[in-house]
């Protein structure tokens, strides 16, 4: 398949590093061809699959709506679709290759529908040397957008479909705040809210900043208004999304933080308040107290530490060193009994030593976490990292990899037992997928439980007596009031 390529933007890794202090942009969305698309969309169906973090998962919930305003309907069915939509992650090469073997995947069904549209979007296409390659690899890609043209599809779409090029485009920018974007949720009693996007922090191996833009804040009451629409229409969970939930209303001239925030959103009372995730350099006292205070914010809170070296986490850029870390914990700990603490930690940074590598082992025994997300270092190209000296094996990087794992796990299996006995409220999810005879949900410390039931439970909360505990889950029985 030939087919010339229209460049409207191009990523650019410098373009992409700018911060200014200017607020941003609040628009609403303006596309030339919502008509025209609606015409042609009518009855078409559409397959997305979405990689990567919340961040995603919410641009998901975007585009879905946008698609199915203009008529289109979403299918699981990819041998019989119109349009097929790749949203991908790039801030670990694991999370590439995912989207490199799904690509590789739909050759051929794109080769027996050449009406089709095959679009690439998310962050990895944001990183100019991945959209070079993508575009040499795959021809049969004819459309690829970025994390800031989500807002522009409709014409994007529009063009690809009349005009048989390749669009491509990805314009890099600190970004913009969309309002009033359509959406169609993933589920109908638990739903993100987006509070602040885009990341400032740049730590040395993360690609994040460069794909996602600046930090810019929603404005206040429209996020307000979100979570009073969601209890009305009887959602049970929120969990506020950001890089850093805690940078929220920085960029902003409304003198509200993000503690205010989670005040003003408990006091609507919603069942459930989460947020993630949290940077430790922002975490203030205040929102420690605001958590402590509203039994309807949950008691969880993920910190994602990184490394427990204070010479890795300044390389790292984290602005944070281990005694700020567990003064943090100290504070959090004596505010708010029972806390629920989760990170994420990075194995074999460039040239981590042994000792280094033992300082976050004694931090995991200080904290004792009940749950962690542990990645083996990915070097990020444009990232200061990818350029740092790195004599460690990768073989000694699992080693140390699975080391850590062991540690997490004695203390997580140990804080599963703790749970025996007890009675939980658990949110119902969904069939567990080993066992249909079983639900599985989330407890308010969110813990994996399953127990006895069936579908007239998803999206409800239930009292669960706990039974047995395992490292990742626990099991139990409905408790009959
Ligand atoms: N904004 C969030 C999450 C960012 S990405 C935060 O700062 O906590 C989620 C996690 O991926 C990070 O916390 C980090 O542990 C991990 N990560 C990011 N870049 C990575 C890389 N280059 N290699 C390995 N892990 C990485
Ligand atoms: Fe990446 Fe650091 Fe920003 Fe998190 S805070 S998204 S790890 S740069
Ligand atoms: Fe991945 Fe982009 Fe999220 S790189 S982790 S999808 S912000």
């Amino acid at each position: 398949m030939i087919m010339k390529t229209k460049i409207l933007h191009y990523p650019d890794l410098q373009k992409a590093k700018l911060r200014d202090s200017k607020s941003s942009n609040i628009l609403s969305i303006k596309n030339e061809h919502f008509d025209d698309l609606k015409k042609l969309a009518n009855g078409k169906k559409f397959y997305i699959k979405t990689y990567g973090c919340q961040a995603n998962v919410r641009d998901e919930e975007t585009i879905k709506g946008m698609l199915t305003q203009v008529g289109y309907e979403e299918t699981n069915d990819i041998k019989n679709v119109d349009l097929i939509i790749i949203n991908t992650c790039a801030v670990r090469e694991n999370a590439e290759d995912k989207v490199y073997g799904e690509i590789g995947n739909l050759k051929k069904i794109r080769k027996e529908n050449p009406d089709m549209v095959l679009a690439i979007c998310g962050c990895m296409v944001e990183q100019p040397e991945i959209l070079d390659f993508l575009i040499k690899t795959f021809p049969e890609v004819n459309l690829y957008f970025g994390t800031h043209e989500i807002s522009y599809l409709y014409d994007l779409i529009y063009l690809a479909l009349t005009t048989r090029e390749r669009i491509v485009n990805i314009e890099s920018k600190q970004g913009d705040v969309f309002e009033g974007l359509p959406s169609k949720r993933n589920n109908n009693y638990k739903a993100f809210v987006n509070i602040i996007y885009g990341c400032n922090k740049f730590c040395t191996y993360c690609i994040v900043p460069y794909t996602r833009g600046k930090e810019r804040s929603r404005r206040f009451n429209d996020i307000l208004d979100e979570v009073r629409e969601l209890k009305k229409q009887g959602y049970k969970e929120i969990t506020f999304l950001g890089q850093n939930v805690n940078a929220y209303g920085k960029d902003l001239n409304e003198n509200h933080d993000f503690a205010d925030l989670l005040e003003e959103a408990a006091k609507m009372g919603i069942p459930r308040i989460r947020f993630t995730t949290s940077h430790p350099w922002d975490f203030s006292s205040k929102m420690i107290d605001v958590i402590a205070k509203y039994d309807n914010i949950m008691k969880c809170i993920h910190l994602p530490v990184q490394s427990g070296n204070n010479q890795i986490l300044k390389l790292m850029g984290r602005r944070y060193d281990r005694e700020h870390y567990l003064n943090l914990v100290k504070e959090m700990r004596a505010k708010i009994p029972g806390l629920a603490l989760s990170t994420d930690i990075i194995v074999g940074f460039p040239n981590e030593t042994e000792e280094e590598f033992n300082d976050t082992l004694t931090l995991v025994d200080e904290v004792k976490y009940e749950s962690a997300f542990t990645f083996i270092y990915s070097p990020r190209r444009g990232t200061p990292a990818a350029k740092m000296e790195d004599n460690i094996s990768y073989k000694t990087k699992s080693e140390r990899f699975q080391k850590l794992v062991d540690r997490l796990e004695i203390y997580i299996s140990k804080d599963a037992e703790t749970y025996v006995g007890t009675i939980q409220n658990v949110l119902v999810d969904c069939i567990s997928k080993t066992d249909n005879k079983m639900v599985s949900g989330y407890t308010e410390k969110n813990k994996l439980v399953h127990f006895p039931g069936d579908e007239t439970f998803i999206g409800q909360i239930v009292k669960v007596k706990i039974t047995e505990s395992h490292t990742y889950s626990l099991i139990g029985e409905i408790v009959h009031e």
